[in-house]
C-alpha cells in the first residue's frame, strides 16, 4: 500500500517514529522517482524505551541523513516540520505559531516546498541550509519537549528572528 501510494505522489512525507524509518523507506525507495521526500523523523530516544529529551545518535549524523541514504540519489529528500507539534497540527481549531525550518541539498525542492508551508496559517517556511543541519533541527524537538515540560504547555515552537519579513 505505501508503494503504491508513494508512486502517485509528487511530495511524499515521511512521518513515522524513528524504529519504523529505515524499513518504510525500504519497501517505498522503489517507488520514489520522480518524486521529493520531506523526512519528519525525529530519533527520540523514548522511541526505544529512552528518555523524551534525549536524541539518539545516528550514524549519518541525523534521521534525515538516514534517509537521504535510503532514497535514489535522483530524487531530493528534505528535512522539515520537526519543531511543529503533531497534535496541534491536527487540530484544525488550533492556532499554529512556527518557523518550518527546512534543510536540504536541492534549492529547486525547496522552493516546492515553501509556497505550501506558507498555506498554513501560523506556519513560515525558513531555509536552513543543507542537509547536514537536519541533526540541529532534530535536536531542537528534544528541547521542545523539555520546555513543554518545565514550563507546562503543550505546543511550544520555534521562531528565528531577523530575517526581515513578518512571520
Ligand atoms: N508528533 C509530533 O508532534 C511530531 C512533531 C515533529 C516530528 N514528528 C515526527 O513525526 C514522526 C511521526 O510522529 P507521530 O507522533 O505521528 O508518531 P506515531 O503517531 O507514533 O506514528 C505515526 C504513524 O506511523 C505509523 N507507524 C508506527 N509504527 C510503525 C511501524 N513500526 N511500521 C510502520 N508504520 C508505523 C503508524 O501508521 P498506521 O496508523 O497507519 O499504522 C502511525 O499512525 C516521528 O518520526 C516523529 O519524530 C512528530
Amino acid at each position: 500500500m505505501n508503494p503504491e501510494a508513494a508512486a502517485q505522489a509528487s511530495l511524499v512525507v515521511l512521518t513515522v517514529p524513528f524504529p519504523a524509518q529505515v524499513g518504510i523507506l525500504k519497501s517505498i525507495r522503489g517507488s520514489l522517482e520522480g518524486s521529493i521526500l520531506i523526512d519528519t523523523t525525529v530519533p527520540l530516544a523514548a522511541t526505544l524505551g529512552g528518555k523524551l529529551t534525549r536524541v539518539l545518535g545516528v550514524w549519518q549524523g541525523s534521521a534525515a541523513e538516514q534517509a537521504r541514504e535510503l532514497t535514489p540519489a535522483a530524487t531530493p529528500v528534505l528535512a522539515a516540520f520537526h519543531n511543529l507539534s503533531g497534535i496541534a497540527l491536527q487540530d484544525l481549531s488550533a492556532t499554529l505559531d512556527c518557523d518550518i525550518l527546512i534543510c536540504g541539498d536541492d534549492a529547486a525542492a525547496k522552493q516546492r516546498l515553501f509556497p505550501l508551508v506558507k498555506l498554513i496559517a501560523g506556519l513560515r517556511p525558513v531555509d536552513a541550509g543543507g542537509l547536514e543541519i537536519a541533526r540541529i533541527v532534530e535536536g531542537l524537538t528534544a528541547l521542545l519537549i523539555s520546555v513543554n515540560r518545565r514550563n507546562r504547555v503543550a505546543h511550544s515552537g520555534i521562531r528565528i528572528t531577523g530575517l526581515g519579513s513578518a512571520p
